[in-house]
């Protein structure tokens, strides 16, 4: 097996235009942090113009806030602006050294993503998914240049969470690895190299911790009560104040990968997967803290 650390920086490809296909919560999360870290032009697609512009309203916004909070001046907040723009044209990623993708997590989609994309952009640019637990070879075993595909994963919220992990396939290239490793630092995140196991590293460990948490509810114990349990564990947020954070669907999602892969280690809560079909699962207090499933979900 192929170490999965940082190679020598010296082998990553400089990015001077990054690509983010998707314009979900996830994309535009992330296509703020590169205009406003690297400074350059950043493009986001969709597959429709009404959901790009939904991911724009929200980076604009998000640039608002940096300026009413003294974050940064009005002239930085302007550059930003101009560096981003949204197109439901893809080929307009034709001169993108960095594509990334956040589309819905389905293998087969992915896929056709990368094949469209690599048809487009030149053939030194590095290709990144967003994947949470799909596996990035089968994603881009559809490529002429799989080595180019590296994992680059996210978490929520991405201003916030201070960690990337970059998914090293076997046939990743060091530049393509390198590259992921000098975007993350000028990200202003840690990386760590992973392998491209089911669920990497991260949702492998919380995975099962939400697992458990949903257990602990199906065998009886009131949802307030188990999210109290965690206090002590000094972790930021209870486990289903998490879920609701990362999507109920996502979180379902991670659980199925999970299972499938190891249906011994892990839990999939039924109770979870119908509730992700609820639009608000969870009923919280004025002060936003959860106290019990929302009526919706009961039913
Ligand atoms: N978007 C942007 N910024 C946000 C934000 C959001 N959704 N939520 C909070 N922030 C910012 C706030 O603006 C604030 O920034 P400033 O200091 O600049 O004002 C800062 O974060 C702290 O926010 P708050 O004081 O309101 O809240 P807090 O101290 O209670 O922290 C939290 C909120 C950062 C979300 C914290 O509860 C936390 O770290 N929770 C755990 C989150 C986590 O584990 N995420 C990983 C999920 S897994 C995943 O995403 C990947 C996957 O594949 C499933």
């Amino acid at each position: 097996k192929r170490p999965v650390g940082a190679p020598d920086k010296a082998l990553a490809r400089k990015v001077t235009k990054v690509g983010v296909i998707g314009a979900g919560l996830m994309a535009s999360q992330f296509a703020l942090l590169f205009v406003r870290r690297l400074q350059v032009p950043v493009l986001i697609t969709d597959i429709s113009q009404e959901r790009v512009d939904k991911g724009l309203a929200y980076i604009r916004d998000e640039i608002a806030k940096l300026e009413s909070k003294g974050r940064i001046d009005a002239d930085a907040a302007n550059r930003l602006r101009a560096l981003v723009r949204g197109t439901v044209d893809k080929g307009e990623y034709a001169d993108c050294d960095f594509v990334i993708e956040a589309v819905f997590e389905e293998t087969k989609v992915k896929q056709d993503v990368f094949r469209e994309i690599e048809a487009i952009v030149s053939p030194e640019a590095i290709l990144a998914t967003n994947t949470s637990s799909l596996s990035v070879e089968e994603i881009g075993s559809v490529l002429s240049n799989p080595e180019r595909l590296i994992g680059f994963h996210f978490f929520n919220p991405v201003a916030v969470m201070p960690l990337i992990e970059i998914v090293r396939t076997p046939q990743a290239s060091d530049e393509a690895i390198s590259t992921g490793f000098v975007v993350a630092k000028n990200l202003k995140k840690n990386a760590i190299g992973t392998a491209d196991a089911p669920g990497f590293v991260v949702n492998r460990l919380l995975a099962k911790v939400m697992g458990e948490a949903a257990r602990a509810v199906d065998e009886g114990t009131p949802l307030v009560e188990v999210e109290k349990a965690f206090a002590p564990l000094g972790l930021p947020m209870g486990p289903f104040e998490l879920i609701d954070l990362v999507g109920w669907k996502v979180a379902a999602h991670v659980q199925d990968t999970m299972v499938r892969h190891f249906p011994e280690r892990f839990y999939s809560s039924e109770n979870l997967h119908k509730v992700a079909e609820v639009a608000e699962p969870l009923a919280k207090d004025k002060h936003g803290k959860i106290t019990g499933w929302s009526k919706d979900a009961l039913k």
